[in-house]
Parts: C-alpha cells; sequence; structure tokens
C-alpha cells in the first residue's frame, strides 16, 4: 500500500512540448500505484492563490499529443519571498498535498528544492526547449523545438533559392548553445553564431560571397538569441560586403508551440513514471537526468549547484565547504565534457559548410 494519498503536479516557466504528456503520466502512473493526483494551475503562482484542481484520469486523455501545458504556466517572482514559501507550504497542508512533482527549468528547480527544504517532497522534470540543465543530456520540448525551427529555416531556403538570398535567422534559448548548434547543423548553415564562440563579420562575408561565386544561390547563417542585435546587423553587413541581398528573421516564440516529437513524449512518459516512482518511495529533492539516453537521478541541489558552476556564477572555491574535493573535481570534469560537447557540434559545421 502506497503512503502517500494525493501529491500534485504543477509546471512552471516557459512551456514545452511534451509537457502535457508528462502530466499524462504522472497521473497514470500514481493511480497505479492507488495515489490522487491535483493540478496547481499556473505553475508557483497557482499554488500561491490556490488554483488547485483534482484531476481524474478523464482529464488527462487526449493530451498527449498537445503542445503548450493544460496546467498552463506562469514565472514567480515572488516565490523567491520567505512569505511565499509558507504560505505554500499551508496551501499544500490545506489541500492534503503530500508531494509535487514540477516541471520546468532551474528556476522550477529552485523553487521545488525551497519547498523541500521547509518539508514538502519534490522531484523535478527537466521541460523546457533550451535544454540548459547541466545535469542533464536532455530536457523535453526540446526535439520538437529543434525540429519545427528546422521545418521553419526549411522553407526560408526555398525562398532563399528563389532570390539568391541570405536568411540570417535568430533561434530561441537564450544564451545557450545547443539549440543554435543543433539547428545550424541540420539546416547546413554558413555559419553560426553563439555566445561563448569568436565570429568574424568580415570571414562570414568572404565566405558566403565565396560561395555565392561558385553558384550557390541559398544562404542561412544562424545566430544565438544571447547575441542581441548581431543578427541585423550581420544581414546588412553580408549584404554590403558578401554582394548578397540578405533578410534577418527571428522564430521567436513559435517553436514553444506545437505538437510534441516522439522523442519527448517518450521521453517525458519515462521521466515522469520516475519522477512518480521516487516520490511514492519517499525520495524528495530529486530531479529526473537522462544520459546516454538513460534515465538517470539527481539531487536538485547538487543539479543547481552544477548549473551555476558551469554557468560561471559559481566558482570551486564557493563550493570548498559544501563538497568534497573529489565531488568538486567531479563536478568541474563534468562541465568540461559537457563543453567538449557542444564544441564539437560547432567544430562539425565549420567543416561541412562550403
Ligand atoms: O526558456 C525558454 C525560452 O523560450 C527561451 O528560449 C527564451 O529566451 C525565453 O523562454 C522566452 O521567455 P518568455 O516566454 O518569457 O518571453
Amino acid at each position: 500500500m502506497a503512503r502517500f494519498k494525493k501529491i500534485a503536479v504543477l509546471t512552471s516557466g516557459g512551456d514545452a512540448p511534451g509537457m502535457n504528456a508528462v502530466i499524462r503520466a504522472i497521473v497514470r502512473c500514481a493511480e497505479d500505484a492507488g495515489v490522487d493526483v491535483c493540478a496547481i494551475y499556473e505553475g508557483y503562482e497557482g499554488l500561491l492563490k490556490g488554483n488547485i484542481k483534482d484531476l481524474t484520469q478523464r482529464d488527462v486523455s487526449n493530451i498527449i499529443q498537445r503542445g503548450g501545458t493544460m496546467l498552463y504556466s506562469a514565472r514567480c517572482l515572488d516565490f523567491k519571498e520567505e512569505w511565499a514559501m509558507q504560505k505554500a507550504i499551508e496551501t499544500c497542508k490545506a489541500e492534503g498535498i503530500e508531494g509535487i512533482v514540477a516541471i520546468g527549468g532551474d528556476g522550477t528547480f529552485k523553487g521545488a528544492r525551497d519547498l523541500c527544504q521547509r518539508g514538502m517532497p519534490c522531484i523535478g522534470v527537466p521541460g523546457t526547449i533550451d535544454n540548459d540543465i547541466t545535469a542533464t543530456e536532455y530536457t523535453i520540448g526540446c526535439d520538437t523545438a529543434l525540429n519545427t525551427s528546422v521545418e521553419m529555416i526549411d522553407k526560408l531556403r526555398d525562398t532563399c533559392d528563389s532570390h539568391r538570398r541570405c536568411s540570417v535567422v535568430e533561434v530561441m534559448g537564450r544564451s545557450t548553445v545547443y539549440l543554435p548548434l543543433q539547428i545550424g547543423i541540420a539546416v547546413g548553415a554558413s555559419a553560426i553564431l553563439v555566445p561563448g564562440y569568436d565570429y568574424d563579420f568580415d570571414k562570414i562575408a568572404e565566405r558566403i560571397k565565396a560561395q555565392a561565386e561558385s553558384g550557390k544561390r541559398n544562404f542561412v547563417v544562424i545566430v544565438s538569441e544571447g547575441l542581441k542585435g548581431v543578427g541585423q546587423a550581420l544581414a546588412e553587413h553580408i549584404e554590403k560586403y558578401a554582394g548578397v541581398e540578405s533578410r534577418y528573421t527571428q522564430l521567436g516564440h513559435v517553436v514553444r508551440g506545437g505538437s510534441p516529437t516522439v522523442k519527448d513524449r517518450v521521453t517525458a512518459s519515462q521521466m515522469a513514471a520516475k519522477a512518480v516512482e521516487l516520490l511514492l518511495a519517499g525520495e524528495s529533492n530529486k530531479v529526473i537526468c537522462q544520459h546516454s539516453d538513460r534515465i538517470d537521478v539527481y539531487p536538485i541541489d547538487y543539479a543547481l549547484d552544477m548549473d551555476a558552476l558551469y554557468r560561471g556564477k559559481k566558482t570551486a572555491e564557493d563550493y570548498k565547504d559544501k563538497y568534497s574535493e573529489e565531488e568538486i573535481s567531479a563536478m568541474l570534469d563534468y562541465c568540461e565534457k559537457r563543453n567538449a560537447w557542444l564544441k564539437e557540434f560547432y567544430d562539425l559545421n565549420e567543416a561541412l559548410t562550403k
């Protein structure tokens, strides 16, 4: 017999295709264990407002293929405050909520960790198109966003070819590099510009000029959303110095919607099943990760600390009282491997563009 009677599920931060598949699998797995599930609508904001409703099996029918999140989402700034934490804990008690599965990115996990520290068991499931949670190789929604981006850029290339033009395309993913690098390779970009990697407008223009002289008529350059203003300026530079008419396009939020791919539906289902299994086994403060296509689990705190280290917000020195030397060196090693993994994609595109 399960120790739990009722758990809750919420989605928070930017939505991602596949979140609905997670919600469905949570409700289905919990029911198998005789546990009820309630929905917290609009993320942590909904938790503060008491926007909570029990979910039945039928509530999660016919949603696995839908984009967005049936629980809606919000970014809740108040959730950093102690009063908000206390209110959230009181609400959970009043609603009979004994554990929470929180789906989202690093902001969502910070909220989950803070709730855990105040006695509410939480498990995090990574759902963000950005694939920017350092502790996991994959976050739900990324594959769908990649495929949508590629589909749209392929269309841009058709019109580029007709007009002998270059499309400079800004893609989502904040300052993280996974999305632009994957998209760039998949569309055969003439160049990919991402934060942390040097770029030179003149070299890009020279490359496009040479490509045009060899008979190429269609050109795509991918620019990360993190390089504000660069896309438009580069399009003007290419037009002026490569002699190829250029257009700047921002794909924007359209890539966050749409029906999730098979990869996102399956990964969502696997991660959700693991989250429920852990929560009902009495685990807390864990985030579900994926490494080499296998589901893995890390403490949320560790995942957030590794993220901060990877992004340079913290140094090894900052962690010397919290982790052993071996643990710190394992974290640094992991971050280095992630960088090397990403750099391989960048180098591959440079080698393939002709
Ligand atoms: O984190 C997901 C994401 O879509 C990023 O790629 C993007 O920078 C951001 O969210 C946009 O946020 P908002 O939906 O608040 O405009």
